[in-house]
């Protein structure tokens, strides 16, 4: 086993670190203050190709491996998870479920855009009464021959005022359970598409979080993906994918965090001597390491699981799990370690706080991803 990045692998890394630095860090207290999502820098990032990391260069994206896009996630995450949060849910959820499953036409017409940062995707899955529980869809298709009718209600949907392309989960025939739901993809603007309110959340506060509104939207039959009934199948694979994402936005998140610590605890005097020549620091410090270096290592795995073309649904649920709590556990220890300029906003740990705590809801909450893990492991 080989544990070490190549060279390109580091140039990938350094650039997105160099851009985080550059671009992503001047004015992100601002953008999580007042909520504003940055449009200039999606457009910035769609020019370095972070939109469409892992899409090939004929549709329009940057062609990398899985390994690449973690990395990258992980960079930016350090700074900001609320323009990781939108990198990821174009990259894994919306390009990746076109790539793999959608038509020729489909690609040409949304992929490209996609992949380019010309538009922006949300990926359409929960609803009031089905977020956990995603084959009890109350939103309705309803095959008319050569369309569908749309009704429903999805919300918490990432990028969902600013998005472009959304692809919606729904539910065509009830009898049939998962084999009776369709994936689509839905245009902004079409006729009884309706965007609501802004949700005012806690963390990744510089991303577009809402509720969509279907009201009989008529979409034609050539914006369903896949063979009828697939749209359960879409979901579950195209979320396997999205998890190993969510996964690296954690893992920078923690290790964000970790170094702001470190570096603070360097400079940082109290009882005479820097803090982290005292015990109680330098312990937390070494919990934080060794716990980021295991998240990092898991991470890789299920990327390279993906890149391997091996099933992932079970490392990407790993990495998630354990990244995400390391993330949730390391960032509130960055703000012990700041003491009381931890909760005060200018020294970023808090905001990374706040950001941490999504990573163990979104894509799956953690109770989901022990859900994957425990029915692979005690399956016959
Ligand atoms: N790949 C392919 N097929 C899969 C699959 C996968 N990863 N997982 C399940 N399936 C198939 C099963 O094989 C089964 O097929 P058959 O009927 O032919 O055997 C079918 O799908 C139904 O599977 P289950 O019986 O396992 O389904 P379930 O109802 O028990 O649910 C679950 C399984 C894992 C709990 C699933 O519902 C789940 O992952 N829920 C969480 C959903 C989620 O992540 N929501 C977040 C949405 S996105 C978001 O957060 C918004 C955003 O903007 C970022």
């Amino acid at each position: 086993m080989n544990f070490n990045l190549s060279e390109e692998h580091k140039m990938i890394r350094d650039a997105a670190r160099d851009f985080a630095q550059n671009e992503l860090l001047p004015g992100v207290i601002e953008r999580d203050e007042n909520q504003h999502f940055p449009n200039d820098l999606v457009k910035k990032m769609g020019d370095l190709g972070f939109l469409g990391i892992m899409v090939d260069p004929k549709y329009g994206g940057s062609g990398m491996d899985t390994i690449s896009y973690v990395l990258i996630m992980e960079e930016l995450s350090k700074i900001d998870a609320s323009a990781s949060v939108i990198v990821s849910v174009n990259n894994s959820l919306v390009c990746y479920g076109l790539e793999a499953y959608g038509t020729e036409e489909q690609k040409q017409k949304y992929l490209t855009k996609l992949a380019t940062g010309e538009f922006v995707g949300a990926f359409c899955l929960s609803e009031p009464e089905a977020g956990s529980d995603a084959t009890s869809q109350k939103t309705t298709a309803i095959d008319k021959g050569d369309h569908y009718i749309l009704n429903g209600t999805k919300n918490w949907i990432t990028n969902g005022g600013r998005a472009d392309v959304y692809l919606v989960i729904a539910q065509t025939d009830r009898d049939k359970g998962s084999h009776g739901i369709n994936a689509f993809i839905i245009e902004k603007g079409m006729e009884g598409f309706h965007i609501g309110p802004k949700e005012n959340k806690l963390g990744i506060r510089g991303s577009d979080t809402h509720t969509l509104q279907f009201n009989d939207v008529k979409v034609p039959i050539e914006n369903r993906i896949g063979d009828d009934g697939s749209g359960f199948r879409f979901a579950m694979k195209t979320l396997s994918g999205g998890r190993i994402g969510i996964a690296a936005q954690a893992l920078g998140i923690a290790s964000g965090a970790y170094e702001l610590a470190l570096k603070y605890s360097k400079e940082r005097k109290a009882f005479g001597t820097e803090i982290c020549n005292h015990q109680a620091i330098a312990f937390k410090l070494a919990d934080m390491y060794s716990d980021i270096e295991a998240a990092r290592y898991l991470v890789m795995r299920a990327a390279w699981d993906k890149d391997q073309g091996k099933n992932y649904d079970v490392s990407s649920a790993v990495a998630k799990l354990q990244a995400s709590k390391v993330a949730m556990q390391h960032s509130t220890e960055a703000v012990q370690i700041f003491g009381g300029n931890g909760f005060v906003k200018d020294y970023h740990v808090e905001r990374l706080m706040r950001d941490a705590k999504i990573t163990q809801i979104y894509e799956g909450t953690s109770e989901i991803q022990k859900i994957v893990i425990s029915r692979s492991i005690t399956k016959d």
